[in-house]
């Protein structure tokens, strides 16, 4: 059994990542729009990512034999002014989820949930990974500037990204 304020606070979570998915594929709209096909490619695995860590709060919860509360997903921004703006507010969403995340562990330790405890800690690990990508991105965007070159070999190089499963990683 998960104490109801811990299972609230999961149940809001799991909503996080359903939003974060959802802002992710507008992302990814956004660059079909512009025909960076390889940025598009890159937003739609990150999407699939998302979508792959709501499962995880999904089946933790039901696994705890907690109810899963699903609730309306706020609809995400769609304009971005360059590729480098998109990837800054990746980095600062996937902050905001950190803080998130810190918070819920907060709480496993005040609860003395050990359960959920463990199962944070692959998200806090993920989000070191996800800080950090998003960073890297950025950097290299900003080294390219406006050099239309630059921007179609970027382009071409994000949209090499294949889903987690087929990288070898963890469930993504
Ligand atoms: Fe689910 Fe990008 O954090």
């Amino acid at each position: 059994m998960i104490a109801p304020k811990m299972l609230d606070a999961l149940n809001e979570h799991l909503n996080v990542e359903f939003y974060s998915a959802y802002y992710y594929l507008a992302m990814a709209a956004h660059f079909e729009d512009k025909d960076f096909k390889g940025f598009a490619t890159w937003m739609r695995m990150q999407y699939q990512e998302e979508l792959a860590h709501a499962a995880k709060f999904f089946d933790f919860i039901n696994d705890r034999e907690g109810v899963v509360q699903l609730t309306r997903i706020e609809a995400p921004p769609q304009e971005w002014d360059t590729p480098l703006a998109v990837f800054e507010r990746t980095l600062e969403h996937e902050q905001e989820v950190t803080q998130r995340i810190y918070n819920l562990v907060d709480l496993s330790l005040e609860n003395r949930d050990h359960a959920t405890n463990t199962f944070l800690q692959w998200f806090v690990t993920e989000q070191v990974e996800e800080e950090a990508t998003a960073s890297e991105i950025i950097q290299q965007l900003k080294l390219v500037g406006n050099d239309g070159n630059g921007l179609f070999l970027m382009d071409r190089e994000l949209g090499q990204r294949m889903p987690a499963d087929e990288e070898g990683a963890d469930a993504a």
